[in-house]
C-alpha cells in the first residue's frame, strides 16, 4: 500500500498538477538572521513559558511544567537533542495536530496514533479554551500577539479574517499601515498567517505537555500536523500559498525561531521560505470538507451510502454530496459534488450590519435578519436554497440511480440515525451539517426548505432528514468541557495524518459523462436541465 506522503503527493498532482513552490530568493540557511529571543510565550502560552521545538517533545519527568519557569530546561517540551546517557531511551509517540482554520475561530484536535485517539487541545485563552479567535494583534512596537492575549485598547492593529486573506478574498476592512508596511500586501498576509499557525502550534505543544503529561509519559513525541483548507482553493493557486505559509511555520516552531514581532516576521519569512524546497515539513494541507466527511467516515458507525454535508461557518457555507463505499474494508469517498460560498455567519452578517461594531454571532445574525428587508431576505434564502440545489442535484445527476426507489442508504443507517422507514419506503437522503453557524434555525431552515422551493421531490430526490454530525467513540473531550462534536469535525477529521483514511475522489472525478450504474427506467424525467436545477 502506497505511504501516505505518496498518496498526499497523488492527491495534488490529480488536483493540481505539480504543486511545488518555487524558491523566491537563493539565500543561504546562513544568512537566516539571529532572532535572539523566542518569543514571549507567556502571552502566546499561558501554561508553560518554555519554547517548544516541533519536531520532538519530550514528556514531563517532574513537577508539572505550569511550574517550571527556568530558561533552557525544556522540561514540558523538549528539542531534538540527544537525551542524557543517564535517561533511559524514551520511545517516540506520533502526535498528529488537526488545525481547524477557521474565518472566525481556530479549534485544535490532537490524535494519539499509538493509542488511536483524538481529543480537544484547549488552545485558546489561558490554556481553557477550545476556540482561538483567528486573529492576530499587532502591538504598538509591532509585537505580535494572539488576538486572545490582547484588549483592543493595547493592540494598534488587529487583523482578522486572515485565512480569507490568504486565500485571496479578503472580508473586512482593508488594513492600515504599520512603520511603512503595507500590511495588505500578499508578503505581509503570509508572514502574519504563519506567524498565527506557529503560535498555535506552540500553544497545542504546551498544553499537551501540560494536559496530556500520562499519555507523554517517557515517550518523545513525534510531531505532525495538518491544516484545513477551503476546498475551493485545493486546486487552486491558493492551495500553493497555504503550503508555504504552513512549511514557514512549521520550520520556525522546529527551529525555535518563531519571530516576536512583524518586523522580524517579514525578513525571517523571506528567508526561510527558500528552504522549503530542501527541508521535510510534516505539516500538510488538506481539504476541510474531505477532513468533515471524514470524522464521518472514521465514526465506526458510518453505514455505506450517499450522503450530503453542509458546513456553516463564520465565512463561507460549504457543501458536499458523497458516496461512502466499503468494500470489505477497503473505505472509499467519492465526492459527486462540492460547492462553498461566502454565505458564512459572519459574511452575511457583516453585510447586513453595515459597520456596526462587535463580533457577529449566530445569535446576532438571526436578530439582523429579522430586521433586514423581505426582498433582502428573500435574496439570501434564495442564495443558500441555489447552493443546496447545485450539491444536491449534481450528485443526483452523476449517481444515476433513482433515489427515491433504489436502496441507494443501508437500511441499518437508518435505524441508528432515523428510525423507522416511513410507509412509503422513501428512505430519506441524510444531510449532516457541522460548524458553528449550523445551530441557527435560520440556516438549518434554508437548507431543508430547497426541497419543496425547487421541486426535489419531482426531480426524483427523496426528502431531506438534516443530522447532526454523529460524535465518533475515538473522540475524547477533556473532563467538563461543553466542547460540542459538531464544532471541532473538521479538525477531528484533520488530526487523522493524511492518507491514514479513505481514498478521496473530488468532484472534478466525478464528471458528468460518467456512465450511471444502474439502469434508470423510461419516462424519468432528467431534472438536471430543469431550470430548478441553479
Ligand atoms: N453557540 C453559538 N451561538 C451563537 N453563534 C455561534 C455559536 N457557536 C458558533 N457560533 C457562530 O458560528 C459561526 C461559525 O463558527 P465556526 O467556528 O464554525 O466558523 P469558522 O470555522 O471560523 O468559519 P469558516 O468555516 O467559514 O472558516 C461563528 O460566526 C460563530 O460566532
Ligand atoms: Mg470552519
Amino acid at each position: 500500500m502506497a505511504s501516505w506522503r505518496d498518496r498526499l503527493r497523488s492527491l495534488h498532482e490529480r488536483v493540481f498538477g505539480r504543486a511545488e513552490v518555487p524558491p523566491s530568493s537563493s539565500e543561504s540557511d546562513d544568512e537566516r538572521p539571529s532572532i535572539t529571543e523566542s518569543p514571549d510565550l507567556a502571552q502566546a502560552a499561558p501554561v508553560v513559558a518554555e519554547k517548544a521545538p516541533a519536531s520532538r517533545a519530550r514528556a514531563p519527568t517532574g513537577k508539572a511544567p505550569a511550574t517550571v519557569k527556568t530558561q533552557g530546561k525544556r522540561a514540558a517540551v523538549a528539542s531534538n537533542d540527544a537525551p542524557p546517557r543517564s535517561t533511559p531511551k524514551a520511545r517516540p509517540l506520533a502526535i498528529n495536530l488537526g488545525i481547524d482554520f477557521g474565518t472566525s475561530f481556530t479549534k485544535v484536535c490532537f490524535r494519539d496514533l499509538g493509542s488511536e485517539v483524538s481529543g480537544t487541545v484547549a488552545a485558546g485563552k489561558g490554556g481553557k479554551e477550545a476556540l482561538v479567535p483567528s486573529i492576530v494583534a499587532i502591538g504598538s512596537d509591532g509585537r505580535l500577539f494572539l488576538g486572545d492575549s490582547v484588549s483592543g485598547k493595547q493592540a494598534a492593529v488587529i487583523v482578522p479574517y486572515l485565512k480569507m486573506r490568504l486565500a485571496g478574498g479578503p472580508i473586512g476592512e482593508r488594513l492600515p499601515e504599520f512603520g511603512g508596511i503595507d500590511l495588505n500586501k500578499a508578503e505581509s498576509v503570509r508572514a502574519l498567517a504563519a506567524w498565527f499557525l506557529a503560535s498555535v502550534i506552540q500553544r497545542s505543544q504546551q498544553w499537551l505537555a501540560v494536559h496530556e503529561a500520562d499519555r507523554l509519559k517517557n515517550r518523545v513525541a513525534d510531531w505532525s500536523a495538518n491544516v484545513g483548507v477551503p476546498v475551493e482553493h485545493y486546486d487552486s493557486q491558493a492551495l500553493a500559498t497555504f503550503e508555504e505559509v504552513l512549511g514557514v511555520a512549521w520550520l520556525w516552531v522546529k527551529d525555535d525561531l518563531v519571530p516576536k514581532t512583524l518586523q522580524q516576521a517579514l525578513p525571517s519569512y523571506r528567508l526561510t521560505q527558500p528552504r522549503l524546497a530542501a527541508e521535510v515539513t510534516d505539516f500538510h494541507a488538506v481539504p476541510e470538507i474531505a477532513a468533515a466527511v471524514q470524522s464521518f467516515v472514521m465514526s465506526r458507525e458510518a453505514v455505506p451510502g450517499i450522503y450530503v454535508y453542509f458546513d456553516v461557518g463564520g465565512g463561507t457555507v460549504d457543501g458536499v454530496a458523497f458516496n461512502y463505499l466499503n468494500f470489505r474494508g477497503e473505505r472509499r469517498i467519492n465526492f459527486y459534488s462540492g460547492k462553498v460560498e461566502p454565505l458564512g455567519v459572519s459574511a452575511i452578517g457583516a453585510s447586513l450590519a453595515q459597520g456596526a461594531p462587535g463580533e457577529i454571532d449566530a445569535v446576532r445574525l438571526e436578530k439582523l435578519l429579522k430586521a433586514c428587508s423581505q426582498s433582502t431576505l428573500a435574496e439570501l434564502v434564495l442564495r443558500i436554497h441555489k447552493l443546496v440545489a447545485y450539491v444536491v442535484m449534481t450528485a443526483r445527476r452523476k449517481d444515476g440511480r433513482n433515489w427515491q426507489e433504489d436502496a441507494f442508504q443501508s437500511a441499518d443507517y437508518e435505524r441508528k440515525f432515523i428510525g423507522r422507514l416511513s410507509t412509503s419506503r422513501m428512505r430519506p437522503l441524510i444531510v449532516f451539517i457541522g460548524g458553528g453557524g449550523s445551530k441557527s434555525e435560520w440556516y438549518k431552515g434554508s437548507i431543508e426548505s430547497t426541497y419543496t422551493a425547487f421541486k426535489h421531490h419531482s426531480a426524483g430526490v427523496p426528502p431531506y432528514k438534516l443530522v447532526e454530525v454523529p460524535r465518533p467513540k475515538d473522540f475524547i473531550v477533556p473532563k467538563g468541557s461543553a466542547d460540542e462534536f459538531i464544532r471541532f469535525a473538521i479538525s477531528y477529521g484533520l488530526s487523522f495524518p493524511f492518507g491514514e483514511g479513505p481514498d478521496i475522489g473530488l468532484p472534478s472525478q466525478f464528471g458528468a459523462a460518467e456512465e450511471p450504474r444502474q439502469w434508470t427506467p423510461p419516462g424519468v424525467v432528467d431534472y438536471a436541465d430543469s431550470k430548478d436545477y441553479c
